[in-house]
């Protein structure tokens, strides 16, 4: 189900198959990380996603939920974002959020970001199966890099 050769292709599959099943994750996409040569600071870059248009296709890395998963390398799970300074909104009626960040050779190349209509949907369960799909990601980008 899961066998597009190419990251880009996998990578649509895996937000288009969470999106659909798990009835909490209203919107799923991966931001990947933008470096250049030039000095300019990198930016996290929307990529496949599935749910509303977000109006934040580029972060940096001091903002936002997105920038605080991709800069300390660790899942960020936030219960209630009205409470979060850091959240940048995407949807008035997103709720909670879990970014986590996609490795490749130890190092963040990217990250999947979750919003949920739902206070508090992201359990140890949710935290799991998303990093499992980060992981398969990481995984599938050093194989068969974009
Ligand atoms: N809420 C994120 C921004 C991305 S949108 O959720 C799609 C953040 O605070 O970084």
């Amino acid at each position: 189900m899961l066998g597009g050769k190419s990251a880009p292709d996998f990578m649509s599959q895996v937000v288009k198959l969470l999106h659909q099943r798990m009835l909490k994750y209203n919107w799923v996409g991966f931001y990947m990380l933008e470096t250049t040569q030039s000095g300019e600071p990198p930016m996290l870059v929307l990529g496949a996603f599935e749910g509303a248009m977000t109006p934040h296709t580029r972060i940096a890395l001091h903002q936002g939920i997105c920038g605080a998963a991709a800069s300390s390398g660790k899942t960020v799970i936030v219960d209630d974002v009205s409470k979060d300074p850091r959240y940048l909104a995407c949807s008035l009626e997103t709720k909670s959020e879990i970014v986590v960040p996609v490795f490749v050779k130890g190092k963040v190349v990217g990250e999947l970001d979750i919003d949920s209509h739902f206070h508090a949907a992201f359990k140890d369960e949710d935290r799991e199966l998303v990093e499992y799909c980060a992981e398969l990601v990481g995984s599938r980008l050093e194989e068969f890099p974009a």
